[in-house]
């Protein structure tokens, strides 16, 4: 296995929104970040990974850009960024920003020209398809609810949105809008950014026939074999490393929805020359039920962790894993895979060493490092995330039982993890001076960091602990992984090893007291443990998580 700095990097997720608010206008901005750079820094992590922050109307919260190479003046425009990017650097970070190409918003100056005539230059850019005006070209569904064909009066013409009507697909077909792309890469590395989250840069390449989706197959299928995965979606991804990636020293790291264990290994093994690591999200979507992410079911745990060892042994020796439990799409990491009430500290004490533990570079959410949790607003008035209020309005169309789906919501709205970071005990959490854009979470006067820096066994000096810990045993970076319990309903065991040490790592996904064999741990010292003590060497209790390093 290869070694690099990205590799043994920890990367720390930023949703600038609702991060820090230096200006008072309620939305968290550049300077903002800036301010909490220290704090970032002593976490202990090393790459910080923007969410997006270019000029954008803002449908989907900055995931529809308007212009590439503009930052948007709420988050303190160009300038700003420029100044972050330095202030980074000085501290040894590094800082990756987010790369939304598979559409751009409808706003932008591309789409305002594309939809004037079929003649205009940039009308190629977009993907198009005849019809009359009832009859849609096929009958796919946008990610975010209703169908992704939407009418253009001008040229009498659909185009196709596989997410909201106000982020158009480029056509990646068309080479010049792929040089485009490739000069929008190019501006930012060459102002000396370390690198690009790509956002569902599975889905680039269409399968051009465009053909009808069987109608009983799930979204998730339906994503995989007619979405995602393309006919050239490797050879464009070649293409941009070949053309602009490969001239600088960066990381990557591509969204993969419909990626799976068969065609994972295509977007990351070393040779093929792609993207560093992907996210894929089959343990993300494990608790969505027949009619999907708001119809959740219960997460089935030995599926859970079959997914993370199917997983670590595809990139064993080649390609590379990153490890996530969430982020700005998903519910919080402690109420979705924890326990957010009674054992609020040690199950994100757990889920921290889970990450911590596991082969491939770690990503940590904002917020989940003092165990923020989810949000449950008491109507659907206070949510602001497209994809929630779209899903609320079909399920009204649908006449479903709506406070059942507001209980679906509180489980599953991405704006779980889009409320307000949770600074201190004052107003708003010390998020900002003026109004939020979206409301702080109630809880905030016994979840934030000003408190939790002033004690010991907090989640947050757990989490400095944990990371420095890994930071110190490359064996966790780069050592073998296997699954020592993989049938256990509660518990998962896994050893982690090379030529130099080994660790048995244990958790207890669970509010029981759980037997543990003695022989397991003998030849071992235990190191790092989310209790105050072990009274019971042979007893685990709830949620909690060991670390044991061979003698
Ligand atoms: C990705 C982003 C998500 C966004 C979508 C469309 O999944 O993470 O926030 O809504 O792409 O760009």
């Amino acid at each position: 296995m290869k070694k690099s700095w990205w590799k043994e990097s920890i990367v720390y997720q930023i949703y600038p929104r609702s991060f820090k608010d230096s200006s008072g206008n309620g939305i968290g901005d550049i300077n903002g970040i800036i301010e909490k750079l220290d704090y970032i820094k002593s976490l202990g992590v090393d790459i910080i990974w923007i969410c997006p922050i270019y000029d954008s109307p803002g449908i989907d919260n900055g995931y529809d850009i308007s212009n590439y190479k503009e930052i948007n003046k709420d988050f303190g425009g160009n300038k700003a960024l420029d100044e972050l990017i330095e202030k980074v650097h000085l501290k040894g970070l590094k800082i990756i920003m987010d790369l939304v190409v598979n559409h751009t918003s409808d706003q932008h100056n591309w789409f305002k020209e594309a939809k004037k005539s079929k003649l205009n230059p940039y009308h190629d850019y977009y993907i198009w398809k005849d019809g009359k005006i009832n009859e849609f070209p096929n009958n796919w569904r946008s990610v975010f609810g209703g169908r992704v064909w939407k009418w253009n009066n001008k040229t009498e013409e659909f185009f196709l949105h596989l997410y909201t009507k106000n982020q158009p697909d480029l056509n990646w077909e068309n080479p010049k809008v792929r040089k485009e792309i490739y000069s929008i890469i190019d501006f930012w590395l060459s102002k000396g950014i370390d690198g690009f989250r790509m956002d569902v840069i599975s889905l680039i390449s269409k399968r051009i026939a465009f053909k009808n989706t069987p109608d009983n197959m799930s979204f998730k299928d339906v994503m995989e074999k007619f979405y995602a995965n393309g006919p050239r979606v490797h050879e464009f991804l070649k293409e941009m490393n070949r053309e602009v990636l490969s001239k600088y020293d960066i990381v990557t790291v591509g969204e993969g929805p419909g990626i799976n264990l068969k065609n994972g290994l295509n977007y990351v093994a070393e040779n093929e020359k792609e993207l560093n690591m992907i996210f894929h999200f089959d343990h993300l979507t494990i608790d969505f039920g027949p009619k999907g992410k708001y119809d959740p079911i219960p997460l089935n745990f030995i599926r859970f962790k079959e997914i993370f060892t199917k997983w670590d042994n595809l990139l064993a020796n080649n390609g590379w894993n990153s490890i996530f439990l969430g982020n700005h799409d998903f519910s919080r990491i402690v109420s979705r895979f924890g326990n957010d009430k009674e054992y609020r500290v040690e199950s994100a004490k757990l889920l921290i060493t889970l990450i911590m533990t596991l082969r491939g570079t770690p990503y940590i959410y904002q917020g989940d490092e003092i165990g923020m949790t989810n949000v449950s607003y008491p109507s659907i008035d206070f949510y602001n995330d497209i994809e929630t209020l779209n899903a609320w309005k079909e399920a009204s169309i649908n006449g479903e039982n709506m406070s059942e789906f507001l209980n679906a919501v509180h489980l599953q709205s991405r704006d779980n993890s889009r409320t307000p970071m949770q600074w201190n005990l004052k107003r708003n959490s010390g998020f900002t001076i003026g109004d939020p854009w979206i409301p702080v979470n109630k809880n905030y006067k016994n979840i934030n960091v000003s408190s939790q820096l002033k004690d010991s066994n907090s989640i947050l000096n757990y989490y400095k602990r944990i990371i420095s810990f890994r930071k110190l045993n490359a064996t966790l970076v780069y050592g073998n992984y296997k699954d020592l319990e993989p049938n256990h309903p509660y518990l998962f065991v896994y050893k982690r090893w090379d030529e130099n040490n080994e660790f048995l790592i244990i958790h207890n996904f669970s509010e029981k007291y759980l037997g543990l064999e003695k022989k397991i741990t003998l030849n071992y010292n235990l190191v790092i443990l989310n209790y105050e003590n072990v009274k019971n060497q042979n007893k685990i209790r709830p949620w909690e998580t060991r670390v044991y390093k061979s003698r």
